[in-house]
């Protein structure tokens, strides 16, 4: 399941962990990968890009085009939730947009080269059957790195906050993405999607402007927006600044109140995902 939108600050991150831990801690093997070199994903999961993971230890290892490309299961690591791994990123996952272009101009690349785009399906398949779910959190543009994603993944969740700038960076998004999926599946890239759903993150019911634009975003996008939004939540802002999940701090931490509303919240939103996610194994 990958989880995208070019738009930064859209909540991508935040629901990407929160969905891989609220499955993990569910009894799903889930694994978790950070295609983004700012890798906000990683640091959540307690690595430190610039420290705590050096050179080819990012998923940039498992799908780079040289001879220093390794398999991916030797930069998959553990994390504190039993069930979940984790594939962390940084600065290094730049150079695949660096090296991708060049691969596809030069001559002798051949086939690796036109086939960029299913480089992560490639090369997720042979760990596939020690994973019930792999959760992709996309960078903030619609690069290479995003691109593979979008091939790789069977479904898909574009994160939107409610705002006149999101939504019309969003629907950019969409068409840019529309045309490159044609441009992929032309040259033999399958883009099929058991579900996609769009999520509204951060929403503050007592917003006016923000509210008018839900209305607009489900009038446009009906059924695939999720019935449930994530609410915007101080627990969650604040827990972030010290790297952690609402799952992780403690309740004691924050007015109940809040630390109530926010795991209410986010407990609707990832049952509604679980819900999909059955349906596309055809389980009721
Ligand atoms: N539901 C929420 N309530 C409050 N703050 C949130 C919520 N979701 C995300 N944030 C905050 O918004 C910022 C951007 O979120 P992030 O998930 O990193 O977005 P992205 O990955 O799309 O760039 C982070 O500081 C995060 O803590
Ligand atoms: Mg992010």
């Amino acid at each position: 399941m990958a989880v995208a939108n070019f738009k930064g600050g859209s909540g991508k991150t935040t629901t990407a962990a929160h969905l891989a831990q609220h499955l993990a801690l569910a009894g799903y093997r889930v694994l978790a990968i950070d295609l983004d070199p700012q890798a906000s994903l990683s640091a959540l999961h307690g690595f430190q890009p610039e420290f705590d993971v050096k050179r080819n230890e990012t998923l940039y290892g498992a799908i780079r085009y040289d001879d220093e490309q390794r398999p991916l299961s030797e930069v998959i690591r553990k994390t504190n939730f039993p069930g979940l791994d984790l594939v962390p990123g940084n600065i290094e996952l730049m150079d695949f947009e660096y090296d991708t272009p060049l691969v596809l101009a030069s001559k002798e690349s051949g086939a690796v080269g036109r086939t960029f785009f299913a480089r992560l399906d490639e090369v997720l398949g042979p760990v596939a059957d020690q994973y019930d779910v792999v959760v992709l959190d996309c960078p903030p543009q619609l690069g290479y790195l995003t691109m593979i994603a979008l091939c790789a993944a069977t479904a898909l969740l574009v994160t939107v906050h409610p705002q006149m700038l999101d939504v019309m960076s969003m629907s950019q998004f969409l068409q840019m993405m529309g045309d490159v999926m044609s441009h992929l599946k032309k040259a033999g890239g399958t883009i099929r999607y058991d579900w996609v759903r769009y999520l509204i993150t951060r929403y503050e019911h007592s917003d006016g402007p923000q509210t008018d634009m839900v209305t607009f975003i489900r009038s446009r996008f009906g059924r695939h927006v999720l019935t449930n939004p994530m609410l915007k939540s101080v627990a969650i802002s604040d827990a972030g600044l010290t790297k952690q999940t609402l799952y992780e701090v403690e309740r004691r931490q924050f007015t109940p109140a809040t630390y109530d509303r926010a795991m209410e919240a986010l407990d609707a939103v990832n049952g509604e995902i679980e819900a999909l996610i059955h349906k596309s194994w055809g389980r009721s």
